[in-house]
């Protein structure tokens, strides 16, 4: 399997962000395929509630990006010790039980409301309905989705100062710790597509992301996002 494509999924504003910074007419043209209208997503764990009491929560991310575009992703995503931001859920672990996932959320999203609102601040949702909206609980995530190709590697490669070792990794089953080697860089997928069947090369480290779930959703999240804001922070 040698799939060079990498698809994923990122936040509509840092991408924008790039966009924007990109004055060429070469990448002007290149803004068609990752533009999204929308940056929508479905909070509904049903693996942890089981059948929901209330409609599921529609969370309108784009829109939450904008309005807390001065605040910063952290206003929400907390940073791990390497101080990269999480992003697969806003808290700084993920709560055990029904009820306190439940909890967590409503007081993370509800504070933030009532803060804002106390402050005279643009602010959203407070009371149970404009959250667990039937209507709203109907209409599909929409999320802008990105195709990594030889265009843009070779885009970060020559941005990056060819330094492979900022993307590109392997495992040294010795001492347990990422390595890299020059001219062994191979696709991602083969070890962090969780749910393909693989021979018997890489079977230690499929062991290792499998324990930590590092998903191809996860490590991309990780890994990406997080280089690009730091860019975007260090270019203001
Ligand atoms: C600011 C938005 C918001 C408001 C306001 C809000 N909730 Fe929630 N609620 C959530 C989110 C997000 C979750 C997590 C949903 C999930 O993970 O599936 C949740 C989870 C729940 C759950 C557990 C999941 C389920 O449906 O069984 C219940 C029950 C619930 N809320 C009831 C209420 C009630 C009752 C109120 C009003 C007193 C309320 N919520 C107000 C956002 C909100
Ligand atoms: C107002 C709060 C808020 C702000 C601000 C915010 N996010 Fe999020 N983000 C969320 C929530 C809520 C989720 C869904 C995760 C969950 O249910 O806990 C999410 C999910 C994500 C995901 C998808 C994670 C996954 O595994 O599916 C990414 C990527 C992300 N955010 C990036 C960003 C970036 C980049 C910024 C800043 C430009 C940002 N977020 C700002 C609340 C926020
Ligand atoms: C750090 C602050 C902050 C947090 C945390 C936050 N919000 Fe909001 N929310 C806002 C602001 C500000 C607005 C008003 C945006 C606007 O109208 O420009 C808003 C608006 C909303 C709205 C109404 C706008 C719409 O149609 O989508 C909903 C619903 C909402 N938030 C749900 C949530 C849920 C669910 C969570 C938790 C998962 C959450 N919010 C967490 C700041 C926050
Ligand atoms: C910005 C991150 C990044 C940098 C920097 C980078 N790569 Fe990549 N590389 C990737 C991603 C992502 C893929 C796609 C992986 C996939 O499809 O699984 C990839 C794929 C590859 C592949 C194809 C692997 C396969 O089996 O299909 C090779 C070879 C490669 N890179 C070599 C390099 C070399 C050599 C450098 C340095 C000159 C480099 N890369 C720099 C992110 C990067
Ligand atoms: C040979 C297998 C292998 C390949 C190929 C590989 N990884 Fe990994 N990666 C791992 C293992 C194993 C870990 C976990 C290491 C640990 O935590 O001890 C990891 C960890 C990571 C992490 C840190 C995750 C976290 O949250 O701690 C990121 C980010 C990451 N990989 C991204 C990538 C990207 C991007 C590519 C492709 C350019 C890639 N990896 C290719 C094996 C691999
Ligand atoms: C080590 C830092 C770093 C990492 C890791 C990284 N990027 Fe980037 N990315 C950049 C920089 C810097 C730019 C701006 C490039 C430029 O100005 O030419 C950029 C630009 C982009 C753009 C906009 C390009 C354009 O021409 O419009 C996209 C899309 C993108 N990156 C996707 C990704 C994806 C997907 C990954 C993960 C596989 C990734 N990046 C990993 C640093 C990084």
């Amino acid at each position: 399997m040698n799939r060079f494509f990498i698809t994923i999924i990122l936040s509509g504003v840092v991408i924008g962000l790039f966009i924007l910074k990109q004055s060429s007419p070469l990448s002007a043209q290149k803004v068609c395929c990752i533009e999204v209208k929308e940056n929508r997503i479905i909070i509904g764990h049903t693996e942890i509630f089981g059948v929901l009491q209330r409609p599921r929560v529609l969370f309108d991310h784009g829109l939450h990006e904008k309005a807390m575009k001065n605040e910063g992703c952290n206003s929400c995503h907390h940073a791990d010790t390497d101080g990269n931001l999480v992003f697969e859920h806003i808290f700084s672990f993920m709560p055990d039980g029904k009820n306190a996932v439940k909890e967590a959320y409503h007081s993370k999203c509800i504070s933030c409301h009532t803060e804002r609102f106390r402050a005279g601040k643009s602010f959203g949702a407070i009371t149970c309905g404009e959250c667990h909206d039937k209507k709203r609980a109907l209409r599909e995530p929409s999320l802008p989705v990105f195709v990594f190709d030889y265009y843009y590697h070779d885009k970060h490669v020559t941005k990056l100062e060819n330094k492979c070792d900022l993307c590109h990794h392997s495992y040294d089953k010795n001492d347990k710790e990422l390595i890299y080697e020059e001219g062994t860089e191979q696709s991602c997928y083969y070890c962090h597509d969780l749910n393909a069947k693989r021979g018997p090369f890489l079977v230690s480290e499929i062991e290792v992301t499998k324990n930590k779930n590092l998903t191809m959703k996860k490590v991309s999240h990780n890994l990406c996002v997080n280089c690009h804001l730091r860019s975007s922070e260090s270019d203001e």
